[in-house]
């Protein structure tokens, strides 16, 4: 095994010293995120001191990830990543952020396209997306569980144009949603992307597509704009308001502490910042909400589902003003199904086969908010 140091890395941050790089090349994807990633904070921590605890704990939040302990499959995810095939100038590489599908269009062989559909494969369930990689006859359409473009559709009409803005994706996923906000429209994508998650597959997942877009999303100062740390909002520093949008789309209903979640994510926010929260609700007034005693359409893991104007309440309650519903929206079953790259269950098999407007467990089917608010 070679040991190679990345120089300029760990000359700005000796902390980082203790990372050997394997093997410079094949390690290229991983290793450049992350020191992208480490200059950004760097140079956001000439003008805000917050960002030096991010700073300080980064070392060991890209550690963590790394530890089979942890994360048992992280080892063969990494090995997923690490063996796709290099993109070089005769790929003629271009990438499309603005696109339902992230789109990376390259002039591949028959032996790469072929290399890199088995290596994703391992990589499955795909659950948000979806994604494209190649060229014509040659092209790997990533068909994922969710048609995440739909939910995008959804909301990026009502938010603040992110041109120039710092944003915040808490609960990510595949990453597909923080590339949308990147876009790569001059006039629309934000100055920078920070996506967090604390799913090791997810992660890898990002680093997979991350491998194809290459340098192609850098901004004027020449460093990459999307960025992933896998970690969960609870470990970011808490009052760290370095975001002027943060998104937290799909996750409240996961915590079993909703006032904290919304308190968190507003903590992230610069004053007057926007908040984008999507989650599951029930009809009702202000007084509903669904407690699921057991599972929710299958699902182990929520917790409460508000009505749009109990949410409402809540989010006024945790510091937010002029909060409003912009989309409530039935999930579908074409919106959220098995495909080739998500072959376990899906939202058809969590209905009542005998009342789609029901789940399994007899509560009403999913239903989704779209909230913008403010932090006053
Ligand atoms: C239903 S998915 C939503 C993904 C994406 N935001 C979307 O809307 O399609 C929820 C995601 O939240 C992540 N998550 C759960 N708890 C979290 C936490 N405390 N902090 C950040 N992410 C969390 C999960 O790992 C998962 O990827």
């Amino acid at each position: 095994m070679s040991i190679k140091r990345v120089n300029l890395f760990t000359r700005l941050n000796p902390v980082f010293s203790y990372i050997p790089i394997i093997n410079i090349k094949t390690m290229k994807t991983i290793s450049t995120a992350e020191r992208e990633l480490y200059l950004t904070l760097h140079q956001l921590s000439q003008c805000y001191p917050i960002a030096n605890e991010w700073l300080a704990q980064l070392p060991r939040w890209l550690a963590n990830i790394k530890d089979k302990n942890r994360y048992a499959h992280a080892p063969a995810y990494l090995s997923v990543v690490e063996r796709l095939p290099i993109i070089e100038d005769r790929h003629n590489r271009s990438v499309d952020l603005n696109a339902d599908s992230i789109t990376i269009n390259i002039d591949w062989t028959e032996s790469e396209f072929k290399q890199t559909q088995a290596l994703l494969k391992n990589l499955m369930p795909w659950r948000k997306g979806p994604f494209q990689i190649g060229n014509q006859d040659r092209t790997l359409y990533i068909d994922t569980e969710w048609h995440s473009d739909w939910k995008w559709r959804r909301v990026w009409p009502y938010i603040s144009n992110l041109q120039n803005r710092r944003v915040l994706d808490v609960g990510g996923g595949s990453g597909y949603h923080g590339w949308r906000m990147a876009n790569n429209n001059e006039q629309q994508g934000a100055k920078t992307v920070i996506i967090i998650d604390p799913s090791c597959l997810f992660y890898h997942q990002f680093m997979a597509i991350r491998h194809f877009v290459g340098d192609t999303d850098k901004n004027e100062a020449g460093l990459c704009r999307t960025h992933y740390i896998p970690v969960p909002l609870e470990a970011l520093p808490v009052h760290s308001q370095l975001f002027d949008t943060v998104f937290s789309m799909g996750v409240l209903y996961h915590r079993m502490s909703p006032f904290e979640h919304l308190s968190l994510l507003r903590g992230q926010l610069v004053k007057g910042g926007e908040l984008v929260l999507e989650t599951l609700v029930v009809e009702g007034d202000e007084t509903t909400v669904l407690v699921p005693q057991q599972r929710y359409a299958k699902m182990n893991n929520v917790y409460f589902l508000p009505s749009v104007s109990a949410l409402k309440l809540w989010l006024e309650k945790a510091g937010f003003v002029e909060v409003r519903c912009v989309d409530i929206d039935t999930t579908s079953t074409e919106e959220q199904r098995a495909t080739e790259w998500m072959d376990y269950q899906s939202l058809a098999d969590f209905l009542d086969p005998n009342d789609a407007n029901k789940t399994v467990e007899g509560y009403p089917a999913p239903m989704r908010a779209v909230m913008i608010a403010k932090k006053a």
